[in-house]
């Protein structure tokens, strides 16, 4: 990879990919072993999270200290941003401080390049509105592979708030240039126009979105973005569209269950799936680690 700064899948080439996961793969056995290593030695590395995380933050933090850089959090609810300081003059000071790299979550689709077109570090994409999670994606599919092997022809069933998630357009885009085939499944209120220009299959009926499918990923609804009701109660919406036991006894026999967290147990994911022998949902954790080591290694040691 040559790039600086990674904004989505959308601009990533399937060797591209390949390539990241198999670095990521590396760091994954490291990891394993308890091991460290010192690519980034002498590099600094901020996170500039504009919206609430637990995974992506630290695991980024920790990816960052695995392969020896120094890192900073700005907290942003405590820093200038506070007093009126913008995204540009902000990112401008981290630059000046001497960060190599600054990850950044934003609300508004489009903020991490805004930032890299006025900083000098690698910016790394860590969820920009209902735009993109490049990471999430990674970790996803890096999860999928280490589970089946490959990812060629399986089915992959990502139900809920499609229209909220930048989860779904980043795994829609990655399972689909690594040749699994995408299902998005949500009441018609919370789908999107242009997923099926993403390549994914598009329905409102969860069985059939569930039949036979190797993964079924549920998506959190994310109140935070609504404005207004988007279905009656959230017992309805579990009725309808929750992700329960019963539910998967038509998904593909060896189905696994992923999601990016965090879950609302009897809402999208009932409790006992969550907790189930199909639940991949700290693998996914760990590997976060590894994919986001591949992706500093990748961008910032250049
Ligand atoms: N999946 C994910 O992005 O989780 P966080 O919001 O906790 O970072």
């Amino acid at each position: 990879m040559n790039a600086k700064d990674i904004f989505g899948i959308k601009d990533l080439s399937k060797s591209e990919i390949v390539e990241i996961l198999t670095e990521a793969d590396g760091m994954r056995e490291l990891i394993d072993m308890g091991e460290r290593t010192t690519d980034l030695r002498g590099k600094n590395v901020a996170t500039l999270f504009y919206e609430n995380s637990t995974r992506t933050r630290n695991s980024f933090d920790l990816a960052a200290k695995n392969l020896g850089a120094t890192t900073t959090s700005v907290g942003v609810a405590t820093s200038s941003v506070q007093k009126g300081e913008s995204l540009i003059d902000t990112g401008k000071t981290l630059d000046s401080i001497g960060m190599d790299a600054i990850i950044i979550r934003h609300p508004v689709a489009g903020a991490p390049r805004l930032l890299a077109q006025n900083v000098s570090a690698s910016v790394l994409n860590a969820g920009d509105g209902m735009n993109e999670h490049p990471s999430q994606a990674l970790l996803d599919v890096m999860t999928a592979k280490r589970h089946f092997g490959a990812l060629n022809g399986l089915k992959v069933a990502i139900i809920g708030d499609i229209l909220h998630s930048r989860v779904a357009r980043s795994d829609t885009l990655c399972f689909t240039k690594l040749g699994a085939a995408v299902t998005v499944c949500a009441p018609y209120t919370l789908l999107p126009v242009g997923m099926e220009d993403m390549g994914a299959k598009v329905e409102t009926d969860i069985d059939r979105a569930i039949d036979g499918a190797d993964i079924v990923m549920p998506l959190r609804i994310q109140k935070e973005r609504m404005d207004k009701a988007y279905f009656p109660t959230i017992e309805e919406y579990h009725r309808y569209y929750g992700v329960t036991e019963e539910r998967l006894a038509n998904a593909g026999g060896d189905c696994i269950v992923m999601h990016p967290a965090p879950i609302n147990r009897e809402a999208e994911i009932s409790g006992d799936v969550a907790d189930g022998y199909r639940s991949v949902i700290y693998e996914q954790v760990k590997n976060g680690v590894a994919v986001r080591m591949a992706l500093l290694k990748l961008l910032v040691r250049r």
